[in-house]
C-alpha cells in the first residue's frame, strides 16, 4: 500500500515540528511517499503568493497534506490571504476534527472527574458566521449567519460515524436554538434527523454557554460534540487546555477525498528558531490523517501511544514544564513508535 503526503511546513515553528511529524508517519506507515510544497508569509514575500498554484496542485494530487503554520501580518497587506482559509474553501474541507485527551500528568494531579477526558469536537468548517457575508450599511454592521440543511447533514454524518466507532457512542449537539431558533433550530433538527439512522448512538443537546461551562468544569462528560463553525472554534480552544494546551492540540480538516492535518498552534515567533517548540501537536495531527483519511487505525494508535508515553516518561518541552528540546522529544517518540 502506498500513501501520498504533501508536506507544507509554512513559517516559524512549522518548519521545526513538521519534519518530526513526517518522521513519525514514515515509521508507522511504511509505504509513505512525500512531496514538499510551500505556503505562507515567507513564500508570499518571495513569490508574491501565499498559496502558489503548484502547492494546490500537489495537495490535489496527493489527497493528504500536513500543514505546519503560517505567520499572518497583523495589518492589511495587498494581495495576502491566509492560505489555510483558502485551502479549506478550495477543497471544501467541511469537517474540522479536534480531539482532546487528558494528559496523565494532569489527571494524576486532579480529582477523578477529569481522568476520563477523551472527547472529539466536530466543527462545521464552511458556513455559520464564517460565510464571509459581512457588510457595513450606513451606521449598521451586519454579518449573516448562514446554516444549510445539506451542510448540517454532512457534518452530522461525520459526527455519528465517529461516535459509533467509539466506546461511549454519544453525540452532544451544541447550539443556541433558544435565541437563534431558525438557524440553530435547522442545525439541531437536521443533526437529530441524521442521528435517527444511528440507533446505537445516544444523542443529547446543550446550549453553547452551558457547554462552555461544562467543558471547563466536567470535560469527562463529553464524547463527540458536533456544532457550528464559530461555537466550534471557541469551544475547541477551551477543550484543548485539558490536553496540555497549544503545543499538544491536533486538528484535521476533512473533505471528500482530501484531508489537511494541522497542529492548532500558529508559527510561534516568540520561540521560533530556539529548538524548543513542542512537536506533539504536529505529530498527533499526522496520526489523525492515518486514522481518518488512510483508515490506518493501528498506525494512528501507535503514534498516539508513543506521544502520550513520551510525555508521561518526562520527555517534555518547556511549554509542558520540561527542559527537553524539539529534537529530543521527537527522538523519544520515534523510539517508542
Ligand atoms: P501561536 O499559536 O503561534 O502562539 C501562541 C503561544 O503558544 C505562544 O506563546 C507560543 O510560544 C506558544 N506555542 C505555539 N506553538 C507552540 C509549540 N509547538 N510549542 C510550544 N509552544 C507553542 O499564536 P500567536 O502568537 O497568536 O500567533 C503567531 C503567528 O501565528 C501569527 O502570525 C498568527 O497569524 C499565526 N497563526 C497561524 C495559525 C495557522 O497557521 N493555523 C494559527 C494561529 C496563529
Ligand atoms: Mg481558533
Amino acid at each position: 500500500m502506498t500513501y501520498r503526503l504533501c508536506i507544507i511546513p509554512g513559517d516559524g515553528v512549522g518548519r521545526e515540528v513538521i519534519p518530526c511529524a513526517v518522521a513519525a508517519l514514515q515509521r508507522a506507515l511504511p509505504g509513505l511517499t512525500t512531496v514538499e510544497a510551500e505556503a505562507g508569509w515567507d513564500c508570499f514575500r518571495r513569490t508574491g503568493s501565499a498559496l502558489p498554484d503548484e502547492t494546490i496542485a500537489q495537495i490535489a494530487a496527493c489527497g493528504a497534506a500536513l500543514f505546519g503554520a503560517v505567520s499572518s501580518p497583523s495589518h492589511k497587506v495587498e494581495g495576502y490571504r491566509s492560505p489555510i482559509i483558502q485551502m479549506r474553501q478550495r477543497f471544501d474541507l467541511y469537517a474540522n476534527l479536534r480531539p482532546t485527551r487528558i494528559l496523565w500528568s494532569q489527571a494524576s494531579q486532579t480529582v477523578g472527574r477529569l481522568q476520563a477526558v477523551d472527547l472529539i469536537l466536530v466543527r462545521e468548517n464552511t458556513q455559520g458566521l464564517y460565510s464571509g457575508r459581512e457588510r457595513l450599511q450606513g451606521e449598521e454592521a451586519i454579518a449573516e449567519r448562514v446554516i444549510t440543511r445539506a451542510a448540517s447533514a454532512r457534518i452530522a454524518r461525520v459526527a455519528f460515524e465517529l461516535a459509533r466507532q467509539r466506546e461511549r457512542k454519544r453525540v452532544t449537539i451544541v447550539h443556541k436554538a433558544n435565541i437563534l431558533p431558525v438557524t440553530d433550530g435547522l442545525f439541531r433538527d437536521t443533526v437529530r434527523a441524521v442521528g435517527a439512522s444511528y440507533p446505537e448512538v445516544a444523542i443529547d443537546e446543550m446550549l453553547v454557554d452551558t457547554a462552555a461551562m461544562m467543558l471547563a468544569s466536567q470535560p469527562a462528560r463529553f464524547d463527540v460534540i458536533v456544532t457550528t463553525n464559530l461555537f466550534g472554534d471557541i469551544l475547541s480552544d477551551v477543550a484543548s487546555v485539558w490536553g496540555g494546551g497549544m503545543g499538544v492540540a491536533p486538528s484535521l480538516n476533512l473533505g471528500e477525498g482530501v484531508a489537511i492535518a494541522e497542529p492548532v498552534h500558529g508559527s510561534a515567533p516568540d520561540i521560533a528558531g530556539k529548538g524548543i517548540a513542542n512537536p506533539c501537536g504536529a505529530i498527533l495531527s499526522a496520526a489523525l490523517l492515518a486514522r481518518h483519511y488512510w483508515k490506518q487505525a493501528d498506525a494512528a494508535e501507535r503514534i498516539e501511544r508513543a506521544v502520550y508515553g513520551a510525555i508521561e516518561s518526562g520527555s517534555r518541552t518547556p511549554d509542558l514544564g520540561g527542559q527537553a528540546t524539539t529534537q529530543a522529544v521527537a527522538a523519544e517518540i520515534l523510539r517508542r513508535i
